[in-house]
C-alpha cells in the first residue's frame, strides 16, 4: 500500500480501532472454546469479547490453515479490513530444530546461523507466521541464569556478529519476500545482567558497562534492519525497561536509530506495578506509551485504559497515532494489505518443514557447535573396539532444549539410532543407565515427569545392566547432562552440576572401566571438575536439536572434526560466577611474581575458569605463528594489517578458529584486559598452512571515554592472535 494511503487509513480509524492494534493476545484464546476463554483467562485479564475480536496481533499460534482462518475471521470484523499480525518465538528453528543459540555461538560461524535463521523463516512463514521474537541478543556472564542458552554468549563482538547474521537470515532483504519473516531483537535492554543469575531479578549496571558490553549486539541487530524490538522485564537505572523513557526514546530511538515496532515483553508493562514503579495500570499505560512502546503483549493495560485516558486529556492521541502508524507500516512492509496470508500454504507446509535440506543444515550446524573440551587421544573412536553407550541421553529424544516448543521431540534423532547406522552391531551396546534426573531434582511446575515415576527397584536394575555393559566394553561413551527443563526461561540454578543420579552412574562406570568419553548435554556452562578429572574425553554437545544424534556420531567417529569454541567461560566452580574473559584490569592483578597475599584472587580456587572463552580442541593440532604487523604506527584514518600463519601439524584435516584480541595499553577509563575484535575459520589439510589476515582500523579501538563520548585515544595497543582467549603473545602498535 502506498504511504499516503496508509496515512489516510490511520486518519480514518476510530480511537478504539487504533488502540486495538496495540493489543497482542495469545493464540490460545482463539483456538479453543470462546466461551471458556471469555469466562476464564480473558475475564481474569479484564478483556471483553470485542478486545478478543479486534486485537491487532496474536502470539504463539501457527499452522497455515489455522492462521488463514483466523485472518479471514478478523478481517471480516475489522472495520477497515486491516489484517492481523501473527508472531511467535521461533528461536532456533520452527519444526527443524537447530542447536540452541549458545551452541550456535560456539560455531564462531555466523554465516551458518544466517542459513539456520533462513530455514526457520521458511518453515515459519509457510505455516502462516509473520514475525519471530528472535534473535535474543542479551549478553550473558552468569551461567546460573537459565536463559544463557538463548544467547550467543559473553562477548559483545561475537554476539553482534550473530545478531546481524540472524536478523539477515530471518528477514533477507525484505521481510515481505517469500520465505521471510520480520525479526524482533530482544530483550531491550540488559536482561542478561540479572543479579545472581536469578531470572526477572534486578539488573544493576553502570552506564559505562551497559554501553560498552551490553548495547552493541542490540545495535548490530537494529543496523541489520530488525523490524521490531522487545522490551525487557528488568530495570535499567532503577526504571523498568518498558516504562523507561530515557532508554526507549533517547537511547533506542534517538541514539541507536531504531524506527520500527517496539513491543513489550509478556505483561511487562503491567509488571511495572509489581515493581512498585507505576502506581496502577493506568499510570503504567501512560508511562509505557510515553516511552514509545507500541504493542502491549498479553495484558489489557493499553486496551482497557488508553481510550479513556485520551478522552480525559491525560495522554495525547498523537502518541497513539505514532504507535499505530508504526504497526500499520510493519503490516504494509510484510505485504499483508495485498496478501494477508503472506506465505501460509497448507499444501506446501509438508514439503518445507523438516525437509532434507533443513535436516542436513541442522546436522552440520550441530557438529560445528560441539566443543571438544578434553581428549587424551581416545577420540575419534576406534570402531574396531567394543563400545558401550551408557547414560540417559543414549536413547533420549528430548535434545531440542528450551524455546523449541514449535518442534517435536519425536522428530529428533537419538544417539543410539544414529550410532546403529554406523557402529558394529555385535561390538556395540546401549543403555540409558539411569533417568536424566532423580527424585532429588525438582523442576518447578514439572514434578512428576517420567523420570520421577521410576521405582527404586527399576533404578537398581537399570544401573546393574548398564554397569555390566560398561565392564564388558573396551570403552564407554556416556551421554550425560542437564535436563532440558533445567535451562530456559524461569530456570535459574544455584548449582552448576550434573544431576546427582547421573554423577553416581558416572563414578560407578569409571570404577569398572577407566576409558570413559563423556558426551555432555547442557543448556549452560557447568562445573566440570570431577568429570574433567576422570573422563578421558569430554565433548560438549549442548542441546543439539533435531539432528543431534547424527551430528554426535559424526564427531565421535571422526567423520566431522570438532571446531567449536566456547562462547561463554566454563567456571571452575559456581563461586566464580559471573566469570568472563574480558574483565576490567584491576589495580592488583593476580600476576606471577607479584606479592601473593594482597592480589585480586581467591584463597581456595584459581581465578581462571576451568575452560575459557574461545577454547576448544580439534582432532588435529594447529601451530599459530607469532603475529606480524605491516607497520607499528597508525593514524586515525589508517589501518594496520596483522597476520599469522596457521599450520595443521596433525594427521587429519580440520578447522581452527583463529581469534584476534586487542588490548588498549593505557586509557582514560579502565578497559578490559583484552577484547575479541575478529575471528576467522581456517580449514587446513594435514601439513597445510595458510595466512590469517586481520585489518585493524581506528574504529576497532573505540570505547566510551572519560567524558562519556565514544572514540579512541592515542597510545599503544597490543595485538594478540591465537586459538582461545588465553592468548598473551602478540605485537604492539601505536595509534597517533
Ligand atoms: C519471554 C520472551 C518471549 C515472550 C513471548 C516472554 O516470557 O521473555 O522472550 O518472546 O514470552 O513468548
Amino acid at each position: 500500500m502506498e504511504k499516503q494511503k496508509l496515512q489516510q487509513l490511520l486518519a480514518d480509524m476510530s480511537l478504539k480501532e487504533k488502540v486495538d492494534q496495540m493489543l497482542q493476545l495469545s493464540g490460545a484464546f482463539y483456538l479453543g472454546d470462546e466461551n471458556q476463554v471469555l469466562t476464564g483467562p480473558a475475564r481474569d485479564m479484564g478483556l471483553q469479547k470485542e478486545d478478543l475480536e479486534m486485537a491487532g496481533s496474536i502470539l504463539g499460534a501457527a499452522g497455515a490453515k489455522t492462521l488463514m482462518r483466523l485472518q479471514d475471521d478478523y478481517m471480516k470484523k475489522q472495520p477497515h479490513h486491516i489484517p492481523m499480525l501473527f508472531m511467535m518465538d521461533v528461536i532456533h528453528g520452527m519444526k527443524t530444530i537447530f542447536p540452541m543459540p549458545l551452541a550456535q555461538g560456539a560455531t564462531f560461524h555466523p554465516e551458518l546461523s544466517k542459513e539456520c535463521a533462513h530455514a526457520a523463516a521458511k518453515e515459519a512463514s509457510v505455516m502462516g507466521l509473520h514475525v519471530t521474537f528472535s534473535p535474543m541478543v542479551d549478553l550473558v556472564r552468569d551461567a546460573r541464569w537459565g536463559r544463557v542458552m538463548e544467547s550467543t554468549g559473553e562477548d559483545p563482538y561475537l554476539n553482534s556478529c550473530f545478531a546481524k547474521a540472524m536478523v539477515e537470515g530471518f528477514q533477507g532483504e525484505n521481510p515481505g519476500e517469500k520465505g521471510r519473516v520480520a525479526s524482533c531483537v530482544k530483550h531491550f535492554a540488559g536482561y542478561g545482567g540479572a543479579q545472581a543469575g536469578r531470572d526477572y531479578n534486578t539488573v544493576e549496571l553502570s552506564e559505562h558497562t551497559f554501553r560498552e558490553f551490553y548495547l552493541p549486539a542490540y545495535q548490530a541487530g537494529i543496523d541489520a534492519g530488525a523490524e521490531l524490538v522487545m522490551t525487557s522485564f528488568n530495570t535499567i537505572n532503577g526504571i523498568p525497561a518498558s516504562t523507561n523513557k530515557w532508554l526507549m526514546r533517547d537511547v533506542l530511538r534517538g541514539e541507536m536509530g531504531f524506527d520500527g515496532v517496539l513491543i513489550s515483553d509478556f505483561s511487562a508493562i503491567l509488571e511495572t506495578v509489581a515493581h512498585r514503579s507505576s502506581a496502577d495500570e493506568c499510570e503504567a499505560a501512560v508511562k509505557a506509551l510515553e516511552a514509545g512502546v507500541d504493542i502491549d503483549m498479553m495484558t489489557s493495560v493499553y486496551s482497557a485504559n488508553l481510550c479513556r485516558l485520551v478522552e480525559e486529556g491525560k495522554v495525547q492521541e498523537s502518541l497513539i497515532d505514532e504507535a499505530v502508524g508504526r504497526i500499520l507500516e510493519l503490516k504494509n512492509k510484510l505485504g499483508l494489505f495485498e496478501n494477508p496470508y503472506k506465505d501460509a500454504d497448507p499444501e506446501k507446509e509438508n514439503e518445507v518443514i523438516l525437509c532434507e535440506e533443513h535436516r542436513a543444515l541442522a546436522r552440520k550446524t550441530a557438529a560445528e557447535s560441539f566443543v571438544l573440551l578434553k581428549n587424551d587421544g581416545i577420540l575419534p573412536l576406534d570402531l574396531n573396539k567394543k563400545i558401550a553407550f551408557v547414560g540417559p541421553y543414549t536413547e533420549n529424544q528430548e535434545i531440542k532444549s528450551s524455546w523449541s516448543f514449535t518442534g517435536d521431540a519425536k522428530d529428533c534423532v537419538t544417539v543410539k539410532s544414529a550410532a546403529r547406522e554406523v557402529f558394529h552391531p555385535e561390538r556395540t551396546s546401549y543403555h540409558n543407565g539411569c533417568p536424566v534426573i532423580g527424585r532429588d531434582v525438582e523442576l518447578i511446575g514439572f514434578t512428576g515427569t517420567e523420570e520421577h515415576k521410576i521405582s527404586e527397584k527399576e533404578l537398581r536394575i537399570m544401573e546393574e545392566e548398564a554397569l555390566t555393559l560398561a565392564k564388558e566394553a573396551d570403552l564407554v561413551v556416556m551421554p550425560l547432562g542437564e535436563h532440558y527443563l533445567q535451562s530456559g526461561e524461569a530456570s535459574s540454578r544455584a548449582m552448576l552440576d550434573i544431576p546427582e543420579i547421573q554423577m553416581e552412574l558416572f563414578r560407578k562406570v569409571c570404577r569398572v572401566n577407566p576409558n570413559v568419553v563423556v558426551v555432555l548435554f547442557s543448556g549452560r556452562p557447568l562445573d566440570l571438575r570431577e568429570i574433567s578429572a576422570k573422563a578421558r574425553a569430554i565433548l560438549e554437545v549442548w542441546f543439539p536439536g533435531t539432528e543431534g544424534g547424527h551430528a554426535i556420531v559424526d564427531v565421535l567417529t571422526g567423520k566431522s572434526n570438532p571446531s567449536g569454541k566456547l562462547p561463554m567461560s566454563f567456571p571452575y566452580c559456581v563461586g566464580q560466577v559471573p566469570v568472563h574473559y574480558n574483565e576490567y584490569s584491576t589495580g592488583r592483578p593476580n600476576l606471577p611474581g607479584m606479592k601473593e597475599k594482597f592480589r585480586s584472587k581467591y584463597l581456595d580456587i584459581p581465578n581462571a575458569p576451568l575452560y575459557p572463552f574461545g577454547y576448544g580442541l580439534s582432532y588435529t593440532d594447529f601451530e599459530i605463528s607469532p603475529v606480524r604487523l605491516d607497520q607499528n604506527q597508525m593514524d586515525q584514518e589508517g589501518t594496520i594489517t596483522a597476520r599469522v600463519t596457521v599450520k595443521n601439524i596433525g594427521n587429519c584435516s580440520g578447522t581452527e578458529v583463529v581469534q584476534l584480541y586487542l588490548r588498549d595499553n593505557y586509557s582514560s577509563v579502565v578497559r578490559p584486559v583484552k577484547e575479541l575484535k575478529g575471528f576467522k575459520r581456517v580449514t587446513l589439510l594435514p601439513g597445510e598452512e595458510k595466512e590469517a589476515v586481520f585489518v585493524i582500523s581506528e574504529e576497532m579501538l573505540r570505547f566510551y571515554r572519560e567524558d562519556g563520548s565514544y572514540g579512541s585515544e592515542k597510545g599503544t595497543f597490543r595485538v594478540m592472535i591465537g586459538n582461545s582467549s588465553t592468548v598473551t603473545d602478540g605485537a604492539e602498535f601505536e595509534l597517533v
